[in-house]
């Protein structure tokens, strides 16, 4: 996210926006683009919504989401599969256990790399997915009271939201989690640095009333070094139809999904469950973003997005 400016996430969440309303005239404009999905973690909603929405653009899609069945297997380095695939490909999108791993790839590639999760580190995509979300919730991205609750440390997507909800002006943050799953040092520097107040709880139903968004997550299993420590963890919090009554009664709840048990299904009913809704955007915002890195005119305006 880093890449692009403020009015320029703005700019790509409005085009997702548009493509929501319109869909069926963004078909082929892609015609003849082919994108690679290069997954080395497992995923549903990333990889099939970015492949939704090439398919939905009239492109094509190659990739893998089991390296264990492609030249990884075999020890290629990531280097030398993103050479080769930028040469079969127009766009790739890239998700890897280790954190930077997409941007470096970039430096190999010659087609534009998308980061589609990098170990615990970030998840760029996802976040646009949130601010389209949010958009539709909140009608704004400034002054909001953001709660953000459960696996703080090695949740990706928490950490881009953090980063770019900090962005705009007169964000607060209720940082709700264990001690042992606080965000890392950077995401607090981060804050800090960009004057943003924040405070740290550990009683979800304490910070119930103070918020005008919740985003939970689900502890990340695959980042504890120990089973022990997991199991310890899991289950430590739970969002059910009581506790969703200490709630204001416009606070949008978002989660990234896939959800364990943090979410009770009790609250899927709910007009303030905004989860599924927001799966969905997934697939407008990352036909936005191709349209956006290929440099392909918008059909509606004639214009390229994110051309200044
Ligand atoms: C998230 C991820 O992979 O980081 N899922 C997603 O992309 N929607 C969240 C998660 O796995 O908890």
């Amino acid at each position: 996210l880093s890449d692009l400016s403020v009015p320029e996430w703005e700019e790509i969440t409005r085009l997702a926006c548009d493509i929501r309303e319109r869909i069926d005239d963004y078909y082929g404009v892609c015609r003849g683009k082919i994108l690679a999905t290069l997954f080395y973690e497992p995923s549903t909603r990333t990889q099939m919504s970015f492949q939704t929405a090439m398919l939905r653009l009239g492109g094509r899609i190659i990739g893998f989401d089991n390296p264990g069945n492609s030249s990884v297997s075999k020890g290629e380095s990531l280097k030398d599969t993103v050479r080769v695939v930028s040469g079969y490909a127009d766009i790739i999108a890239l998700r890897h256990p280790l954190a930077g791993a997409p941007k470096a790839a970039a430096l190999y590639s010659r087609v534009p790399v998308i980061n589609a999760g990098d170990g615990g580190h970030l998840h760029p995509t996802q976040t646009l997915t949130d601010l389209v979300t949010l958009r539709n919730e909140k009608g704004t991205f400034s002054g909001l009271c953001i709660g953000l609750c459960g696996d703080l440390k090695n949740g990706r997507t928490v950490h881009s939201l953090i980063k770019a909800m900090a962005g705009f002006s007169g964000n607060r943050f209720v940082l709700i989690s264990t001690p042992d799953l606080g965000v890392p040092p950077y995401i607090k520097d981060y804050l800090a640095a960009s004057g943003c107040s924040y405070q740290e709880m550990d009683n979800l139903a304490e910070a119930m009333p103070l918020l005008d968004v919740l985003y939970m997550t689900r502890i990340q299993q695959e980042r504890f070094f120990n089973e022990e420590e997991y199991l310890r963890l899991k289950g430590c919090y739970q969002l059910d139809e009581a506790m969703l009554r200490l709630a204001p009664a416009d606070m949008p709840v978002l989660h990234p999904l896939p959800r364990i048990d943090e979410i009770s299904t009790d609250v899927d009913n709910d007009p303030r469950a905004a989860y599924f809704d927001q799966v969905h955007n997934g697939v407008y915002i990352r036909m936005a973003i191709i349209l956006a890195l290929l440099g392909i005119p918008d059909p509606l305006t004639g214009k390229t997005v994110l051309d200044h």
